[in-house]
């Protein structure tokens, strides 16, 4: 049945924008530095720029080509496409990731936030005062929870405030900001003496820091920083016009995406670098890290601002993505009102966020194989739920729905690329069996 009062993108450049503000995010300034400083550097940069050649772009056509043609939320999507199967639960999967990866990810937005006002007053010098400020701002209950709690009523206002008039208005305001911003604090780093060795470390591969879990982490870092394997893009895709361009839009989201994360190195490893601290800090890299180094380095206060207003900014384009999954469908298919979806939902979403805060401080005890709670939901979202997304997608698209559905979707309105049959051994093989493969043995090597 067409749903004929569904909204659309008022503009071809407002998808774009959006797609690419879901996918540039945490993912990019955040985790994509770490992951890199963890894992050798370039080499980890090339794994991941294969899998986005053969995963990532395959992926990214398919979900916004299934989101189109059915122009439903992920559930509704495959309950469309598929009626009478059990496929709805890769919707369903979705819709649960949504939960849990926008209720830690606003938690790390909240940091981020709370940054802000700190890096106002001035970072303290030296890394064991950065570890100090850092472990005492996440193991405090009220500030974490207060800073979660804007955050996510933040995100819940602009999705209340609907697609065109919430989504996109706020993307065309943020997207310029964000990229003027990463500029800014480039310059800064680059210009350091010193920042050559950081330049460096991103370019050239250290290929014995590879491990097997190199490659889950590339996997993951694949779907997460792209956003795909949990209907993000399918519900973006949703709201798209038969005349726009899937191939081509496609190529963009994912260039701007890579750019950001390459850029985002280009700010943090030369200033690491330059001031000689450790690029395999982990997650603390931009939180203990480049703290310490803002206090050190020439008009860094300032710098430290602008820095965490650029990652708090890619982190609600992301966040308002990951919400509006969840959202969609709610309204979709319990026809609730958009503004009661969003604050529900929203709300929800803020209380599954409080164990991960808890576990920082009252709940330290709880761990598991993965580390933390904050830890072990993000294993759990990055490692296990959105591969196994992304391949159950790929396989709905390649055997149950048929390649040449998603070809022919994805070629309407296109204009200059078009994409080709190569796509089928892709989504049917290739795609599946290495993201199974690269899961099943990375969570074996976690667990044990
Ligand atoms: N792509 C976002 C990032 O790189 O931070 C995270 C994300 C957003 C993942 C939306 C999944 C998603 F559906
Ligand atoms: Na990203």
């Amino acid at each position: 049945m067409e749903n004929n009062s569904r909204e659309q993108w008022g503009s071809k450049l407002g998808f774009v924008l959006a797609a690419a503000g879901s996918a540039v995010g945490l993912g990019n300034v955040w985790r994509f530095p770490f992951a890199t400083g963890e894992h050798g550097g370039a080499a980890f940069l090339f794994l991941y720029l294969i899998a986005v050649v053969l995963i990532g772009y395959p992926l990214m056509v398919t979900e916004i080509s299934l989101g189109r043609k059915s122009r439903k939320n992920p559930i509704g999507t495959y309950k469309n496409l598929a009626p009478d199967t059990p496929w709805w639960l890769v919707g369903g999967l979705g819709v649960i990731t949504g939960f849990v990866l926008l209720s830690y990810y606003s938690v790390i937005a909240g940091w981020s936030l709370s940054y802000i006002f700190r890096s106002l007053g001035g970072f303290p010098e030296g890394i064991d005062a950065a570890n100090i400020m850092f472990e005492t701002h996440i193991s405090g209950l009220l500030e974490p929870i207060l800073y979660h709690l804007i955050f996510m009523v933040i995100t819940v206002g602009v999705i209340s405030a609907g697609v065109v008039k919430g989504i996109q208005k706020v993307v065309e305001m943020l997207m310029p900001v964000l990229a003027i911003l990463l500029v800014a604090v480039v310059f800064r780093s680059v210009t350091l003496e010193g920042a050559r060795e950081g330049i460096s470390f991103l370019f050239r591969p250290d290929f014995s820091a590879v491990t097997a879990k190199t490659f889950l982490s590339v996997i993951g870092q694949s779907f997460f920083t792209l956003s795909l394997g949990m209907g993000a893009i399918i519900t973006y895709g949703s709201y798209l016009s038969n005349k726009d361009d899937i191939p081509t839009s496609s190529i963009q989201i994912i260039g701007a995406d890579t750019l950001l994360a390459i850029i985002s190195g280009l700010a943090i490893f030369p200033a690491v670098f330059a001031l000689g601290f450790d690029p395999g800090e982990g997650p603390g890299l931009v939180f203990v890290t480049l703290p310490a180094v803002f206090a050190e380095m020439p008009l860094g206060g300032i710098f430290g601002v602008l820095f965490f207003i650029l990652l708090t900014i890619a982190a609600l384009t992301s966040a308002i993505s990951l919400l509006e999954v969840v959202v969609a469908y709610v309204i979709d298919e319990k026809n609730w009102p958009r503004e009661k979806a969003a604050l529900t939902v929203g709300g929800v979403i803020f209380l599954i966020g409080l164990p991960p805060i808890l576990g920082y401080s009252v709940w330290s005890e709880a761990t598991t194989f993965a580390g933390n709670i904050l830890d072990t939901y993000d294993f759990i979202a990055n490692s296990v739920m959105l591969p196994l997304g992304g391949a159950l997608t790929s396989i709905f698209a390649g055997h149950a729905l048929g390649s040449k559905n998603i070809v022919e979707e994805a070629n309407k309105g296109a204009t200059s690329v078009k994409i080709g049959n190569w796509v089928a051994p892709l989504l049917r093989y290739v795609i599946p069996i290495s993201v199974l493969v690269v899961m099943l043995f990375g969570i074996y090597q976690t667990i044990t």
